[in-house]
């Protein structure tokens, strides 16, 4: 049998948790491996590891064509914005993300808001794009309460909310005049109140396959305090919802993917290829959308990955040939019944003091032994993110944090509790200068977004 050979691009947690999902599958693979750091997890399950620049075009397009994979899967938003998956395809290697013209789901936040317009697709709010300052404090005076995004990939950090970040219509101002600065427009849309989560689909440019809710925290610190960073913990429960989302919420978010993937199709005339990851907001008059990501969330792949019954490497290859719904799309001959185990998951991000605005950098840490889970999948799983794995002047090999999230926790139980407990204890296993969020996935956090999706709900 063709043992196939697969190429991934990223070096993150995200990426770790991929390749352990790929090497999981029935089907043997070889791991080809082009990222910018080692990354010691993913370096244990690679074949052949490529240190390059995520941005070096030429770079990536000389490994693939030494490799020739039979498919990549790319992990980051940068290299899909960048065009690496158009790149690739020009080479005869198809790939698990979006062309370039399609990530602008995720890269262009007016690209996507007017693509909901257009298509009469629910989920919009009240917003408009400015070039300039014409008009714009008027705009944010109509709204009262306000979102300025800045419309390019900024790592999560690049959306502030009025009431949070801004306190005044002047700070909305100034804020809004420095992203047209940077990238010549802005979007400005209303704020919208409730609960966040995020519905990643599998999709192959017809049909749109969901993977289990999770929710996000995105402060750096507990009780949702403190700067924005690139998400510090998530949680997942047993059945694929949320204890604060009604099925009828679901259902909406996955409407919203698939009239997307449609209308991406119309728009365009390429079929999106990957995964649409929507940020949704459960509000009192429904969901509504935040923002799209075109590729797995970070870290809500690894509250979802390490639970996938279905063999990856085959619904990586659905994807590409777009059969997730049946032969010849939309579901012709019933396509791929993709499961997920039904348990619950808690991520804890362990990051560097300081993180995200000083953190420390080229220190090392030191991961001691998990807790043991129930059996089966339950247990703890340890996702390596900015760290590289070197030896330092004396000739001794460690783990040493670059900067950003550092190691990503994951504990799977049957319930969220005892997830909970596991990913607590695990994230206690890893010494340095390090920080996390313990409230992440606890009863009390759970509790406090229940009782304010019963409060917004009028239950
Ligand atoms: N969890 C946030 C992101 O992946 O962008």
């Amino acid at each position: 049998m063709h043992m196939k050979k697969i190429l991934l691009i990223g070096n993150g947690a995200r990426e770790h948790c991929i390749a352990e999902t790929l090497k999981r599958s029935p089907q043997v693979c070889e791991l080809f491996v082009y990222g910018k750091a080692v990354n010691p997890g993913i370096k244990s399950l690679a074949g052949d590891y490529k240190l390059g620049a995520l941005n070096d075009l030429p770079a990536i397009l000389e490994f693939a064509q030494m490799v020739r994979p039979d498919f990549a899967v790319i992990g980051p938003e940068d290299p899909l914005a960048d065009g690496v998956a158009d790149a690739l395809l020009g080479v005869g290697v198809p790939s698990v993300g979006p062309v370039k013209t399609l990530a602008r789901l995720e890269s262009s936040k007016s690209f996507t808001r007017d693509l909901l317009t257009k298509y009469s697709i629910t989920g919009n709010p009240k917003y408009r794009t400015f070039t300039d300052g014409k008009g714009l404090r008027d705009f944010l005076v109509e709204l009262g309460d306000y979102v300025v995004k800045a419309d390019g990939l900024m790592g999560g950090k690049g959306v502030k909310l009025s009431g949070e970040h801004l306190h005044s219509v002047d700070e909305g101002v100034s804020y809004a005049l420095e992203c047209i600065s940077l990238h010549g427009h802005v979007v400005i849309e209303e704020k919208f109140v409730g609960e966040e989560f995020s519905l990643m689909s599998f999709c192959d440019g017809f049909t749109v396959v969901d993977m289990p809710a999770v929710q996000d925290h995105k402060r750096a610190f507990a009780g949702d305090t403190g700067p924005n960073t690139g998400g510090m913990g998530t949680y997942s429960n047993a059945g694929g919802s949320l204890p604060f989302l009604t099925a009828s919420d679901l259902a909406e978010a996955h409407a919203i993917n698939q009239s997307v993937c449609d209308a991406l199709f119309k728009e365009t005339g390429e079929r999106f290829k990957g995964i649409m990851y929507g940020g949704f907001i459960a509000t009192a008059k429904g969901v509504r959308l935040i923002e799209y990501n075109a590729r797995f969330g970070d870290p809500e792949c690894m509250n979802v990955l390490p639970i996938l019954k279905t063999d990856f490497i085959a619904i990586c290859e659905a994807i590409i040939e777009g059969t997730l719904g049946g032969a010849g799309g939309g579901g012709a001959d019933g396509g791929l019944s993709i499961e997920f185990e039904d348990l619950a998951s808690v991520v804890k991000y362990v990051c560097p003091e300081g993180y995200p605005e000083n953190p420390v950098k080229n220190v090392k840490v030191e991961v001691g032994e998990m807790p043991s889970g129930s059996g089966g999948l339950a247990g703890v799983r340890v996702y390596f993110a900015s760290i590289d794995a070197r030896e330092d002047a004396t000739g001794e090999s460690g783990l040493y944090m670059l900067g950003s999230r550092a190691i990503a926790v994951t504990g799977i139980a049957k319930t969220l509790a005892e997830a909970e407990r596991l990913a607590e204890a695990g994230a206690k296993q890893i010494s340095g200068p390090v920080f996390f969020r313990s409230d992440i996935g606890t009863a009390e956090l759970i509790g406090k977004r229940v009782l304010h999706m019963k409060e917004l709900r009028g239950a």
